[in-house]
């Protein structure tokens, strides 16, 4: 559990403690964001909001806020969007994005996925986590553009600190998490596979895989390009990014975007297997390195998070960005009709 702490940076913590100030504290800083996330959806849903606080309270003293947060969600949202299938006898985890039709990464999406995944993180019976969609054909369609048009720019803020925060999240994880990108995955659905250990893509040469902003006169943040530069180096990147390239299952495995390709049908024994081999490391060699590692990119965001949220909204507010946006969106109706 001290390891675990390690790449979160926060004071270590029990998994069952008694009532404790200091600990519920620590707990708070923890969680606060995804808190307040979970407490403006379930705001926006009109449950209780001093229901829930008391519920927080009684739950923090017990460590186990996301699980009453995720139930409470779940009660107030039409049908959860992510499920969460952990194997105790092997402490892995099988996390299926299942948001219809193309898991994209709204608001509530996000939020329900920051605190699956901050529970399985505080779960000591869970070591590793495979990341897969339920969805046919698609991992995830990225950043749900509706939370970026006609939008105020509060809520545009609101948007966007759950993005990093999901990044925070995954980029930092101590489990060991691996993709198993099961259909095409542009923008931020690459992002998030590359925030993970290990990507194996199922191989079907109409999957795409990359960060394509740019087609949509979106710039990546500087986080997006990190994260890109850390898994296939900085000329890759440039290439990629300024021309908003997608690759295919092949080409993603010849530039190291992703780790492996294998048939659809064994993609989950696949990342089973490999997570057998990722887990034979002790924990907290692994842990060490992985911070080692990404520590430097996660800080550079930790310390600009508000400066990041500020442009960001600034941008996507722009009338001219706002247009594109609108203009897409009524390509993507036409091309539906
Ligand atoms: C809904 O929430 C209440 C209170 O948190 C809980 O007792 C109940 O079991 C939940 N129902 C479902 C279907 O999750
Ligand atoms: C869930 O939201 C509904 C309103 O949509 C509300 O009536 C209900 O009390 C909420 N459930 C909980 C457990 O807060
Ligand atoms: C957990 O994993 C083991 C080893 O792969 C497997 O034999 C077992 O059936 C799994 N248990 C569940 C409940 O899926
Ligand atoms: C990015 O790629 C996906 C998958 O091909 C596509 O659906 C989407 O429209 C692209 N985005 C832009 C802005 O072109």
């Amino acid at each position: 559990m001290q390891m675990k702490e390690h790449i979160l940076d926060t004071p270590p913590l029990k998994r069952h403690v008694v009532f404790n100030p200091e600990v519920a504290a620590a707990f708070l800083q923890l969680v606060v964001p995804s808190v307040k996330m979970a407490l403006s959806s379930a705001l926006r849903h009109r449950c209780g909001f001093f229901g829930l606080l008391s519920q927080m309270s009684s739950s923090v003293s017990h460590g186990r806020v996301s699980t009453v947060l995720l139930s409470q969600m779940r009660n107030n949202s039409t049908s959860p969007k992510i499920k969460v299938d952990l194997n105790q006898s092997t402490g892995v985890a099988v996390l299926s994005m299942q948001s219809p039709p193309v898991n994209s990464l709204s608001l509530d999406f996000l939020t329900e996925l920051c605190i699956s995944l901050e529970k399985l993180e505080m779960d000591r019976a869970c070591r590793g986590v495979i990341i897969t969609s339920s969805q046919p054909k698609v991992f995830s369609a990225g950043l749900d553009i509706l939370e970026m048009y006609g939008k105020s720019p509060e809520r545009c803020g609101e948007f966007w600190r759950a993005v990093q925060e999901m990044w925070l999240k995954m980029y930092g994880s101590n489990m060991v998490t691996i993709a198993a990108i099961s259909g095409s995955s542009p923008a931020g659905g690459c992002l998030m596979s590359m925030t993970c250990d290990y990507r194996i893509m199922a191989d079907n040469p109409r999957y795409t895989i990359g960060l394509n902003e740019t087609l949509l006169g979106i710039v990546a943040p500087f986080w997006f390009k990190d994260t890109m530069v850390n898994t296939v180096g900085h000329r890759t990147t440039e290439l990629a990014l300024e021309l908003g390239l997608l690759y295919s299952p092949e080409e993603a495995l010849k530039i190291g975007l992703v780790d492996q390709v294998v048939p659809q049908e064994q993609l989950l024994a696949t990342a089973t297997e490999t997570m057998t081999k990722w887990l034979a490391i002790p924990d907290h060699a692994r842990q060490i390195t992985k911070s080692m590692m990404r520590k430097p990119t996660i800080d550079k965001l930790t310390s600009n998070r508000e400066a990041d949220i500020k442009n960001f909204v600034s941008f996507i507010t722009k009338d001219s960005i706002q247009k594109s946006l609108h203009m897409y969106l009524e390509m993507l109706k036409k091309r539906k009709a």
